[in-house]
């Protein structure tokens, strides 16, 4: 898969796709990454970006010109499958939409800054519209970078059995259940027993029912979801 972003704030995603698992996605060719300066794409003086908001009001908007030159040169080399604004007036990314994009072949994320970008740029290039949460954020780049990470883990062949995506929380409308590791006995508190028993059916049971106490107390939601 291959990802391109677009940010005005290049310098914020140099770090969170060169560790842990994306580093080996990239290293592996699973995955590519590109991030491009939005300010490259400016013709106006001081590589201006964005303008005041037409109608008067607070905050600046990041204007059609750049956006529209960025995108139009990238499509030249790639074919994307979504254009994806990062926005908290998008809808809320979850693990279903995570699956999703990760079957897709090339992928390109715009983040906004200020008020936002001109609503004509999501009408005529934007072809989906992501939050990662209902609060706001000062940029979409963290929120990209979130994103990324969610998609470039499930890719296939980036994680192996160890690491496996299948027992993730979300991945059946359920949380994960609880882990634990060595030592069996930390100051008198114990690792559940059925865990030491090696009835590797009846630990496939335990892990489901405490999955399912789980997220009946913390994620109640979950369990009505499709
Ligand atoms: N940009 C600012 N806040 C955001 C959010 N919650 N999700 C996606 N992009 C954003």
């Amino acid at each position: 898969m291959r990802i391109d972003i677009i940010s005005v704030l290049p310098e914020l995603l140099e770090s969170p796709f060169s560790h842990s698992i994306l580093k080996r996605a990239k290293a592996k060719g699973l995955l590519e990454i590109n991030v491009h300066h939005l300010r490259q794409y400016s013709t106006f003086k001081h590589q201006q970006v964005d303008d005041y908001q037409f109608g008067g009001g607070a905050g600046m908007v990041m204007m059609m010109e750049p956006l529209v030159n960025a995108i139009e040169d990238l499509q030249k080399q790639v074919a994307y499958d979504e254009v994806i604004y990062l926005t908290p007036d998008g809808k809320t990314l979850d693990q279903r939409m995570a699956n999703g994009l990760s079957l897709k072949g090339n992928l390109l994320m715009i983040c906004g800054h200020y008020k936002g970008i001109d609503e004509r740029f999501r009408e005529h290039f934007v072809t989906m519209e992501i939050s990662i949460g209902d609060f706001v954020l000062s940029g979409g780049e963290l929120a990209a970078a979130v994103l990324v990470d969610s998609i470039g883990r499930l890719l296939p062949g980036v994680l192996n059995d160890e690491t496996s995506a299948l027992f993730d929380s979300f991945q059946d409308n359920l949380l994960a259940p609880p882990v634990y590791t060595r030592p069996e006995d930390f100051r008198g508190w114990k690792v559940p027993e059925i865990l030491l028993s090696g009835d590797h059916r009846k630990i496939d049971e335990w892990r489901h029912d405490e999955a399912m106490k789980r997220t009946k107390d913390r994620r109640p939601d979950l369990l009505k979801k499709q």
